[in-house]
């Protein structure tokens, strides 16, 4: 038979408990006695982009910095942000800028060195929705 030898990834772990499931049934053993779970896959994400300041160059955008609840205040956002950061560096991004909601955690990014940039020099984020992005570009002449 044909087979592919290959690394394994975190998208493998739900395969693999099931094999060390099976293993524990092959040495006689309850798998139930299997006591490992799959609490050590994904637990949280950063995503970024790069975007472009006329001023400072190639900045690092974070759209989404999630952890989540159940694995929270185990510094793993804090890594996830250090990791973002580690990275604009290395693409020599001069700042890292995000967007939260008031209700977010603000405090998280603040205690990172982050700062408020509505509350120290009142900037607002504009948005234009779908029917306004329309609008606007149906009215350009060139
Ligand atoms: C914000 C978030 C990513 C933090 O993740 P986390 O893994 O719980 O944070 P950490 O354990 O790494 O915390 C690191 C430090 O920040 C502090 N901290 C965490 N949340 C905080 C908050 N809401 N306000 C103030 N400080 C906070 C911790 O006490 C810790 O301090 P220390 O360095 O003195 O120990 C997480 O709460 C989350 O996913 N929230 C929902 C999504 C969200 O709001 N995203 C936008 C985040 S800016």
């Amino acid at each position: 038979m044909n087979c592919i030898i290959r690394p394994c990834t975190v998208k493998d772990c739900k395969v693999i408990l099931q094999f060390i499931k099976e293993i524990a049934v092959h040495y006689r053993v309850p798998p139930t006695e299997v006591k490992v779970t799959l609490e050590g896959g994904i637990v949280g994400y950063v995503l970024s982009s790069f975007t472009y300041s006329t001023w400072k160059g190639r900045n690092l955008y974070v759209d989404n910095l999630y952890v989540q609840p159940q694995f929270r205040g185990q510094q793993i956002g804090k890594r996830l942000i250090e990791k973002a950061a580690q990275a604009a560096v290395a693409k020599g991004c001069g700042q890292l800028r995000m967007h939260i909601a008031k209700t977010n955690e603000m405090g998280f990014l603040a205690r990172q060195g982050g700062q408020d940039l509505t509350a120290k020099e009142g900037w607002s984020l504009f948005h234009f929705k779908e029917d306004a992005l329309r609008r606007l570009a149906a009215r350009s002449k060139f």
